[in-house]
């Protein structure tokens, strides 16, 4: 069979493995001209390994200068009579293949973060693998789904404006249209299923089974990510359930900086750039913003990818200096470029003309579609898409 893209709005419903392949690769060679991480982490967990954030920083950790080895957790589909899979699971796949090459010990954990089970096979990968002890857990899980320990409630986050209603546009990736919609602001119980899901309640009994395992190392460090932007996504994102969730999970990093220190380490919320991911794509009224922003950033040789961030923060931020530089919030900050004066001046101007007739023209939106195909493996110059792909042999790789 041959591997076609299908996309439904601005969800992908097919992958192809050899473009995820070639997207690993290519992460690689990147990281391995970068500048090096210097006395980075050996052993490192990451929940939310396979795609954006996660799957970056995996790389990075790997082969951009501090030779680590990785416990990498996810939920992602194989392949089945249904379809062939999600994008997340072959970058699971390649990417242990490619780490194994160098030398380097993967271990995919591929089932559902919050459960129990998944929290059992990593304290056992931690002892097996790692000696008993990690040196950095890296929090990058982005969903909307939540179960509730203590009942058979699931909480389900909503991506709402907060007090008023928001008008904007979303960009469909599966016909290309800019559709204009207003959304509703969140009502109490929505914006606090928000927080449960994406706030930092997860993240912290994360830290806490860990430190029950015994599992942390002296000088453990632990980071989660966030977003904070300029002031026109600020309706839609900080000042909406996404935010009040983000505001909650900086409040937790300092409760967990507090457990840190105990064991010499250190806890951080890392507000990162916009960027085009699984989870940004599906942000409404982002869109034409990312759009401009792409614009812009390449424009000024700003741009940067999940890639090219995580390296960033390894080397400049997290490892390497006498000590972690953070903002008034004690928040480490990667979304400098982004929220440049001259670069938000120029994003603004570009909004304000930008509309259903013009925003080809204005925003890069070629280049953000070209992003979210190659998310999904599709788009790779040194691909060959006519070839047949065997559905049996797919089944046959495991994560
Ligand atoms: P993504 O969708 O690319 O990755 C999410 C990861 O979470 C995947 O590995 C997925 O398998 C995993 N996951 C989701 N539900 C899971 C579950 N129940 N159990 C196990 N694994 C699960 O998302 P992205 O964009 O990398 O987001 C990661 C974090 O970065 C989020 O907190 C997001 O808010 C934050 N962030 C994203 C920005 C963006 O522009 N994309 C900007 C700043 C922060």
């Amino acid at each position: 069979m041959q591997i076609e893209p299908l996309i439904q709005g601005v969800v992908a419903r097919s992958a192809h493995p050899y473009g995820c392949r070639a997207s690993i690769k290519e992460q690689i060679d990147y990281v391995k001209q970068a500048p090096q991480i210097k006395q980075g982490p050996k052993r490192v967990l990451i929940i939310g390994a396979s795609s954006g954030f996660g799957l970056a920083a995996r790389i990075a950790l790997t082969f951009g200068g501090a030779e680590a080895d990785t416990i990498g957790v996810s939920f992602e589909r194989g392949p089945s009579d249904k379809g062939v899979g999600s994008a997340g699971w072959y970058n699971n796949i390649y990417f242990k293949d490619e780490a194994t090459h160098h030398g380097r010990t993967a271990i995919n954990i591929v089932g559902d973060a919050f459960s129990n089970t998944v929290r059992t096979q990593v304290i056992e990968a931690i002892e097996t693998y790692f000696e008993g002890e990690v040196d950095l857990v890296i929090y990058s899980l982005a969903t909307g789904v939540r179960p509730n320990p203590d009942s058979e409630e699931l909480w389900r986050s909503v991506i709402k404006p907060i007090g008023e209603s928001v008008t904007g546009a979303s960009i469909m990736l599966e016909n290309d249209q800019w559709v204009e919609s207003t959304l509703e602001p969140a009502n109490e119980n929505e914006a606090d299923a928000t927080i449960k899901v994406m706030g930092g309640g997860d993240w912290e009994s994360w830290i806490d089974t860990l430190i029950n395992a015994e599992s942390l190392a002296e000088g453990c460090k632990t980071i989660a990510f966030s977003y904070m932007g300029p002031e026109v996504t600020h309706p839609i994102y900080l000042d909406g359930t996404l935010g009040r969730a983000k505001v909650d999970l900086h409040q937790t990093s300092h409760a967990l900086n507090l457990k840190l220190a105990n064991f010499n380490g250190g806890a951080y919320a890392t507000v990162c750039k916009a960027l085009v991911t699984k989870a940004s794509v599906f942000i409404p009224t982002l869109s034409p913003y990312l759009i401009a922003l792409y614009r812009v950033m390449k424009e000024k040789g700003t741009h940067e990818r999940c890639i090219e961030q995580m390296q960033r923060l390894f080397t400049t931020k997290l490892y390497g200096q006498s000590k972690v530089p953070v903002d008034g919030e004690r928040l480490i900050r990667i979304d400098d470029l982004e929220l440049d004066p001259e670069a938000q001046q120029k994003v603004s101007e570009l909004l304000e003309q930008m509309n259903a007739g013009n925003f080809k023209e204005l925003g890069d939106y070629a280049g953000f579609k070209d992003e979210f195909m190659k998310l999904n493996g599709f788009n790779f110059a040194d691909v060959d898409y006519a070839q047949d792909i065997s559905l049996k042999a797919l089944k046959r790789l495991k994560p």
